[in-house]
């Protein structure tokens, strides 16, 4: 049995969890600053990382006495080193390399991708079963990769502009929604009609063709609430329910025909038996129907097995360190290597 200590700190979230032998989740602690943010209406850097400062000792303290476990029991510990926020990263990465060093335990670094693509292993979700093709699709990342064996990456598309979650997060901001936006929108959009608006659907040229776009999206939905709130004889740009539910089904029918379209049409070129949902926005219900249905009945489907582990948390990159250190043992001094990195490559492996 090896058991992990994961920390995630790349965007607003401090993360901490213990797993085991990759799968199997001993504890997870979550401390979030996204109430701070919604009022503002998204991340400010500089309050996530103080925040993060503040958190971290005790989330660490709470995922080990929810794992009943002491630092003589832990193996190793894993952290993501990037990308994402910088001031973020570095509280994690010092803390991960400091209790590293103190304590004399290997310290693994993890691409957050890698850790959101292990999430669906976690308590069983996915058989731990190659080749698949997987849709990482967050605030911070629209990718489409081939996963041939444990970090064996290829990517085959991603964003030419913004992510999904990115949309979902500025459409929300501009219908007052909050932040984060995707709950929000998928929960006004139940009582609204997706074909009300008729937003479009970006599927780009041959050459990219499994590469994404949201950008124009975006713009179109700017434009059509600019234009219902001059339609309205309604004071101070006020909007009613039923034309913001309207726009939320639209915005996010488009979203998902886009994202379940591309991701169809790739698991047939490329003719793979598995496909995963990863990151964020895979805990949308209806991007789960649609990729679903579009797929051929003989076509596994897996997400992960707890809406908790489709966001941020610490759980995923455990589960990702032990799986990396199965095929890339480290050494207890590795903590002296590793730093944190906003604009990480994906896949950067250099450990052969
Ligand atoms: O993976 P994650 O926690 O952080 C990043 O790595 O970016 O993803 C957060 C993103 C946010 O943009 C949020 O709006 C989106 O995931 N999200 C959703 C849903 N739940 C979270 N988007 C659509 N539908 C949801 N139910
Ligand atoms: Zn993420």
């Amino acid at each position: 049995m090896v058991k992990i200590l994961g920390i995630e700190t790349s965007c607003d979230e401090t993360a901490v969890a213990v797993a085991e032998d990759g799968v199997h989740v001993l504890g997870n602690a979550i401390a979030s600053s996204a109430e701070m943010h919604g009022l503002i209406g998204g991340v400010v850097p500089e309050v996530a990382a103080r925040e993060q400062l503040k958190a971290i000792l005790p989330v660490i303290d709470l995922a080990m006495a929810q794992a009943k476990t002491d630092w003589n029991a832990i193996d190793a510990i894993a952290v993501t080193n990037g990308p994402g926020l910088i001031s973020s990263l570095l509280v994690g990465v010092n803390v991960a390399a400091t209790l590293a060093y103190i304590h004399k335990k290997p310290l693994i670094p993890i691409h957050h991708i890698a850790g959101h693509i292990y999430a669906n292993f976690l308590d069983g979700a996915a058989p731990v079963s190659f080749p698949f093709l997987v849709l990482t699709v967050s605030g911070g990342h629209n990718e489409l990769i081939l996963v041939r064996d444990h970090f064996d990456f290829q990517k085959i598309g991603e964003t030419i502009d913004d992510a999904a979650g990115e949309a979902f997060d500025k459409v929300a901001r501009l219908l007052g929604l909050g932040y984060p936006g995707g709950p929000p929108i998928s929960k006004w959009a139940e009582k609204g009609n997706p074909k009300a608006f008729d937003f479009p659907r970006s599927h780009l040229d041959p050459n990219h063709r499994f590469d994404f776009s949201f950008s124009g999206l975006k713009t179109a939905v700017m434009r059509a609430i600019v234009g219902a709130r001059h339609a309205l004889p309604l004071p101070n740009g006020a909007m009613t329910d039923a034309v913001k539910a309207d726009l939320a089904a639209s915005f996010q029918q488009a979203v998902v025909d886009i994202l379940s379209d591309k991701l169809a049409d790739a698991a047939r070129e490329y003719d793979v038996s598995i496909v995963h949902l990863a990151g964020g926005v895979s805990a949308n219900r209806l991007l789960r129907q649609e990729v679903r249905k579009k797929l051929p009945p003989d076509v596994a489907l897996c997400s992960p097995q707890n809406l908790k582990y489709c966001t941020d948390n610490g759980a995923m990159i455990a589960g990702a360190g032990y799986f990396f250190s199965q095929k890339y043992p480290l050494p207890n001094n590795s903590w002296s290597t590793i730093r944190a990195n906003a604009n990480l490559e994906f896949p950067i492996y250099n450990f052969h």
